[in-house]
């Protein structure tokens, strides 16, 4: 799997730094509330294991399916619920939690479903942030690193289903996409 890699973006070393960081500034905002914290199956899986652990105070873990992008690179242009939550969310504090927000279309139909469900609040957060190809303009309250414009995989991001167990995030030699 590392020889499909042609660079690295985030180490394992980064990408833990990052996590960490995320969670003392959540565990600070959340201190005496009991959030839920929803993850957006599958690519946020990873990422949602180690921040929830890392956090260190009460909280319910959620999990919900949506799609937005086909098996390859481009959005498919709508979400779709696969899966949805268990418990109703009324009354309660919310974080989405998701691997990377790269035009905001998932976040952006999630935030609003939720709000209109009756959540107390409705937070975001994203491991990685891909400004540049946003369209919807959400407000990600908690975001990891900005990266560039290109597809990454790994840390939960995949390439038709395989890479989301590398520990790190890259970008893949060209020719495994030929
Ligand atoms: P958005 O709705 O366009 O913001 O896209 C969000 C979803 O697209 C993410 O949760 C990922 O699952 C997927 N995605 C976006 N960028 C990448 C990438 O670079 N690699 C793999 N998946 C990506
Ligand atoms: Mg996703």
């Amino acid at each position: 799997m590392d020889n499909d890699i042609e660079k690295v973006i985030l180490s394992e070393e980064q990408v833990k730094t990052a996590v960490a960081q995320l969670a003392a500034q959540l565990a600070h905002d959340y201190a005496g509330k009991t959030p839920i914290f929803i993850c957006v199956l599958k690519g946020a899986s990873i990422f949602f294991t180690d921040l929830v652990k890392a956090y260190h105070q009460p909280a319910e873990l959620e999990f919900m399916d949506v799609s937005s992008y086909g098996d390859g690179f481009e959005s498919s242009g709508e979400v779709k619920i696969i899966k949805d939550l268990d418990i109703p969310v009324t009354n309660r504090d919310v974080i989405i939690v998701e691997d990377i927000i790269d035009t905001g279309r998932t976040l952006d139909a999630l935030t609003e479903l939720l709000s209109h469900r009756g959540a107390n609040s409705v937070k975001i957060v994203s491991f990685l942030d891909k400004p540049g190809r946003r369209v919807f303009q959400v407000p990600v309250d908690y975001a990891g690193p900005k990266v560039p414009n290109e597809f990454l995989v790994g840390y939960g991001l995949d390439y038709k289903g395989v890479y989301r167990n590398l520990p790190y995030v890259g970008v893949l030699k060209p020719e495994i996409y030929s």
